[in-house]
C-alpha cells in the first residue's frame, strides 16, 4: 500500500472487508473478560454496523446457565464496563436475541461435541454456514486443552475453501521460550497459524496504530529516525494501580513477564523497525521480528548491568495508604518478584547502532500512562556557543499513547526581548484534532479476526522472539543469585537504580506529565 492510500485509510473503526454471518463461541463466557472487554466490543462493532444481522455469539463456561440468565448478566456487565454511555437498547436487544449459553467443561471432549451438534441447530445456522471464531478468554492452562478439542471434534479446519475457523488467544502467551514454544506446537496442530489470532491488546490502540502513520505517512520525520539524529529513545509504562487482587498469577509472572515481553516490546519494535515493503500483515511482522533478531545477544553480565529490577513497598498514591507489594493477598511474604523493570538495549543494526532504548514498567508509580520519548542529539553549539549553550534544550518527541492520547514535538525558541533560548510544544492532541468515534482496542482487535487481518496480532516467531530476550533477563538475574531486591515506594516512580541506569549515561527519564 502506498503512503497516499495509508492516509485515505480512516481513523475511525471501519472494515474494508464485511463480516461474514459467523458464530462466535467465547471460551471463558462468565468471566471478567468477557463481562469488562469482549462483550461491550461485540455491542460497539453492532452499533456501529459492522455485524451482519446473523450474528451469533456462544457463551462456553462451566456453571448452569440459561441463556435468559446470560443475556442478563451480559447487559449488567455492559451497563458497568460501555465506553460509551447510555446504552443503546434499540442495538443490545437485537444483539441480545443471538447470545447464546453452552454449559461445558474446557478439558472434556463430550462438551465439545455437544458444542458441535449446538452450533449447527442455531436459528442462525443456516446463515452461518459452518464460519465460527473461537475466542480463548480462560485461564492461560487451557489453551492447549481448548484447541485440541476443537480439532478433535472437527470444529478447528475449514470444510471449505473460505469457511472461516479462527482462534483468538488471549495474553499471557506462554510463561518463557520453552512454554511459548510448545504452546505454538499445540495450536498450530489444531489450527494453521495464519488462523491463529495472538492478542497483544496495545496493538488495537489507536494511539498505537498511529505510530505507523506518524512514521511512515510523513516525509518530514523518518529521515531523522536513526542514529545520526536521535540520541536515545525511552519508553514508559507506568501502571498506578497495584496487583489489584491478581496476586496469584502476578508473584509468578511479574513485571517482565506481564508487561516487557509482550506490551512494551511491540512499541519497541513498531519504533524501531524498518519500513514495511507493504501494510499486508505479513511484512509489517516480518519487520517487527526483524528488530527482535538485531538486538545483540546480551551477555548475562551486561545485561545485569543494563537492567533493574524492583520491587514496591509501602507508601501513599493519591493520599491512600497502599500496602507493600508482599503483604497483597496471594504474594509470597518473601517474594522476590518485580513489579518494577528497566531496561536497557541496543539494536545491532544501520539504523540503530550506538542508540539506547531505555524501557521501564511498574505498578504502583505514582501516575498512569504510556509514553514514548525520542530525544534528538544536541545542536552544533556554534551559533549559541556562550549564551544559550547550555539553555539549548536536545529536540524531542513525546508520543502519548494514554491517556492524554498525542505528540508533542519540543524545540528552541527565542525568549521575546532576551537572548536566551527557551523550549516550547508543538502539540497534537486526539481530542482536539478528530470528533470521530475512538474504538476500544478489543473493537478493532476482534472485527479484524472476523475479517481476517492478522496485522494487530503477534506471529508465533514473534512471540518466541520476545521470550528469547526476557528469558535472558531472568538467567542474568538468576545469576545474581540475590536474596532481596530494590524496593521503591508505592507512589514514586520506582528505585533510585533506575534513575542511575541513564544518569551514569549522563541522560535521565523524561518528566512525568503533569496533566494526569
Ligand atoms: N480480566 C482482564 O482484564 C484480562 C486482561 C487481559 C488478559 N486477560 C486474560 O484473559 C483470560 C481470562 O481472564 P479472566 O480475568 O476473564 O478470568 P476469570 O474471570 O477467572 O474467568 C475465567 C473463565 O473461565 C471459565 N472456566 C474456568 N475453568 C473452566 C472449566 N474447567 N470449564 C469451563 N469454563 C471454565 C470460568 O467459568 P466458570 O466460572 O463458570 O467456571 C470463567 O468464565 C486469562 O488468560 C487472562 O490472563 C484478562
Amino acid at each position: 500500500m502506498t503512503c497516499q492510500e495509508i492516509s485515505q485509510r480512516p481513523l475511525a473503526i471501519t472494515s474494508s472487508i464485511p463480516v461474514k454471518p459467523t458464530a462466535a463461541v467465547i471460551f471463558g463466557a462468565t468471566g471478567d473478560l468477557t463481562h469488562r472487554k469482549i462483550v461491550p466490543a461485540f455491542y460497539h462493532l453492532a452499533k456501529n454496523g459492522l455485524l451482519p444481522e446473523d450474528f451469533a455469539i456462544i457463551g462456553f463456561a462451566r456453571r448452569p446457565k440459561t441463556d435468559a440468565e446470560f443475556r442478563e448478566d451480559l447487559r449488567v456487565a455492559l451497563e458497568q464496563f460501555s465506553h460509551t454511555k447510555p446504552i443503546d437498547y434499540s442495538v443490545w436487544d437485537k444483539m441480545s436475541k443471538h447470545i447464546y449459553y453452552h454449559q461445558g467443561d474446557l478439558p472434556d471432549l463430550d462438551s465439545y461435541r455437544s458444542l458441535a451438534e449446538r452450533l449447527k441447530a442455531l436459528p442462525e445456522a443456516d446463515a452461518i454456514q459452518g464460519n465460527y471464531l473461537f475466542y480463548l478468554a480462560t485461564a492461560p492452562n487451557y489453551f492447549g486443552d481448548v484447541a485440541g478439542n476443537l480439532a478433535e471434534v472437527g470444529l478447528a479446519r475449514a470444510e471449505r475453501d473460505g469457511q472461516v475457523r479462527r482462534l483468538i488467544v488471549e495474553k499471557p502467551f506462554g510463561e518463557d521460550l520453552q512454554s511459548a514454544q510448545s504452546l505454538n506446537n499445540t495450536l498450530q496442530k489444531a489450527f494453521p497459524e495464519k488462523n491463529i489470532y495472538r492478542i497483544d491488546h496495545y496493538l488495537g490502540k489507536e494511539t498505537v496504530q498511529n505510530l505507523m502513520y506518524f512514521r511512515f505517512a510523513n516525509t518530514i520525520f523518518e529521515p531523522l529516525w536513526n542514529r545520526n539524529y536521535i540520541d536515545h529513545v525511552q519508553i514508559t509504562v507506568s501502571e498506578k494501580v497495584g496487583v489489584m487482587g491478581r496476586g496469584g498469577y502476578y508473584d509468578s509472572a511479574g513485571a517482565s513477564r506481564d508487561m516487557l515481553q509482550n506490551h512494551m516490546l511491540q512499541l519497541f519494535t513498531l519504533i524501531a523497525m524498518e519500513p514495511p515493503a507493504s501494510l499486508d500483515a505479513e511484512s509489517i511482522r516480518d519487520e517487527k521480528v526483524k528488530v527482535l533478531r538485531s538486538i545483540p545477544t546480551p551477555k548475562l553480565d551486561e545485561l545485569t548491568k543494563n537492567s533493574v529490577r524492583a520491587q514496591y513497598g509501602g507508601g501513599f498514591i493519591d493520599g491512600k495508604a497502599i500496602p507493600a507489594y508482599r503483604q497483597e493477598d496471594r504474594v509470597a511474604q518473601n517474594s522476590l518478584t518485580e513489579t518494577f523493570v528497566a531496561l536497557r538495549l541496543e539494536i545491532d543494526n544501520w539504523r540503530w547502532q550506538g542508540v539506547p532504548f531505555y524501557l521501564r514498567t511498574g505498578k504502583a508509580l505514582s501516575k498512569q500512562y504510556t509514553e514514548i520519548s525520542i530525544t534528538f542529539n544536541r545542536p552544533p553549539s556554534v551559533l549559541f556557543a556562550s549564551s544559550a549553550d547550555e539553555r539549548l534544550h536536545r529536540n524531542n518527541l513525546r508520543i502519548r499513547i494514554q491517556p492524554n492520547e498525542g505528540i508533542t514535538l519540543n524545540f528552541n525558541a527565542k525568549k521575546p526581548a532576551k537572548a536566551e533560548a527557551q523550549g516550547v510544544g508543538m502539540n497534537f492532541r486526539y481530542k482536539q484534532d478528530f470528533t470521530d468515534y475512538l474504538p476500544e482496542a478489543y473493537e478493532r482487535l476482534i472485527v479484524d479476526a472476523l475479517t481476517g487481518e492478522s496485522t494487530l496480532f503477534t506471529r508465533s516467531d514473534e512471540v518466541e522472539q520476545a521470550w528469547r530476550l526476557v528469558d535472558t533477563l531472568h538467567a542474568a538475574w538468576a545469576s545474581q543469585q540475590s536474596t532481596n531486591l530494590p524496593l521503591y515506594s508505592a507512589g514514586s516512580m520506582g528505585p533510585f537504580e533506575s534513575d542511575l541506569l541513564l544518569q551514569r549515561e549522563g541522560r535521565r527519564w523524561a518528566s512525568v506529565p503533569t496533566d494526569i
